[in-house]
């Protein structure tokens, strides 16, 4: 079965997810929608040059209305991959329209948004994920294996960076800063390693970039954090640094008995059970190549095993990203509770 699969949003991203896409023998990409005609232009020019010189060409027909879409293009599935503030709209549209759904993170910037979403694909039944590709890695999955059944004692999840150039991730309502944002891979896998989280309570300024025009978003945050386990926890981003030392850029670490581990996004991870005991886990895959190739297995399948990120998964990692969202800005100690009663 070729598994014919749609876009929303023509960005950045989308074209990332395009090049891979088809690169897979049983995928057709067969509709575009963009409510910038241009973006799409743009994502044609660059599947061709960045893709392998034998990639299909991305010809799908052209959208500037996710209904139109739905409606004339052949899908099964639909990525959406808009700017945070934009999500639910073309959500509700394809969930309506009973296609599988691949949502890139964050899912949404207010939790309304995505109940409503998660409420509405389990009602109609719907396979929807979320790209949270690091799940996908190899050394993470070795990392989870390990610590299964193992009592940890703290982890923290730390992303020390610099400013991204797109216009709207700098703007608080447009992307919802760097905790909802961007850190939002690693406390994804803090939840995915380590398990839920029960209280936060974070602090966030904005420091060193308050002369960048247009920003409104706090360049560092600092968040504690009691997991259900017992384990406490931190989260510590900021995208004012001009570079990383080692460890601090997106990894988390983690104290468990008898081991110390350090995962990294893209590195692999270091296990460490004493002072000169140290065992390396290099990554052998793509992780977004193994999280698309499972969306689309799962689709053409119906089989939802291999999906490691469903919806309501990535909705719980949105809500703890809010949560330290809320605690910063009201100064208050947040549970877990209020978000996902
Ligand atoms: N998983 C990852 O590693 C990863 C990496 C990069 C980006 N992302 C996520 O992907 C999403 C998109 O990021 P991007 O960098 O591609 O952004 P982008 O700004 O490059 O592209 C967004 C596109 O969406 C279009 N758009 C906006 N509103 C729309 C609407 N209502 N209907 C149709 N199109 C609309 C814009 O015109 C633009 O072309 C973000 O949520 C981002 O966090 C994930």
């Amino acid at each position: 079965m070729t598994v014919r699969i749609g876009f929303v949003g023509a960005g950045s991203r989308s074209i990332y997810e395009m090049v891979q896409l088809l690169q897979l023998p049983d995928v057709a990409i067969t509709g575009i929608c963009d409510i910038a005609p241009e973006a799409i232009e743009r994502a044609r020019q660059a599947v061709k040059q960045r893709g392998p010189a034998d990639l299909p060409p991305l010809d799908a027909p052209a959208f500037g209305d996710v209904q139109a879409m739905l409606e004339q293009a052949p899908l099964d599935a639909v990525y959406v991959s808009l700017p945070p503030f934009a999500h639910g709209p073309a959500e509700h549209a394809v969930i309506a329209a009973g296609k599988a759904l691949m949502v890139e993170k964050p899912v949404a910037l207010q939790m309304g948004v995505a109940r409503e979403i998660a409420a509405h694909a389990k009602e109609r039944g719907v396979l929807a994920a979320v790209a949270y590709q690091w799940r996908y890695s190899t050394a993470v999955q070795q990392v989870r294996q390990l610590l299964a059944g193992v009592p940890i004692g703290m982890v923290t999840a730390v992303r020390w960076s610099s400013l991204p150039g797109s216009p709207w991730w700098r703007v608080q309502s447009k992307s919802g800063g760097m905790l909802i944002e961007q850190h939002t891979h690693c406390t994804d896998l803090l939840r995915y390693l380590c398990g839920e989280v029960t209280e936060v309570y974070a602090m966030a300024a904005t420091t060193l970039l308050k002369d960048v025009p247009n920003l409104d978003i706090a360049d560092v945050n600092t968040v504690s954090l009691r997991l259900a386990s017992g384990a406490v926890g931190t989260i510590s981003n900021s995208c004012a640094a001009v570079a990383a030392p080692p460890g601090f850029h997106s990894y988390v670490h983690i104290i468990a008995q008898g081991m110390t581990v350090a995962v990294g996004l893209g590195p692999g991870a270091t296990v460490l059970r004493g002072r000169d005991a140290r065992e390396e886990i290099a990554e052998e895959g793509n992780p977004n190549m193994a999280m698309n190739r499972a969306f689309v297995a799962a689709v053409a399948s119906g089989d939802r095993s291999g999906i490691l990120c469903p919806y309501e998964e990535g909705m719980r990692t949105f809500a703890l990203t809010y949560a330290a969202h809320i605690s910063a800005t009201e100064h208050r100690l947040v549970r877990m509770s209020e978000q996902l009663p």
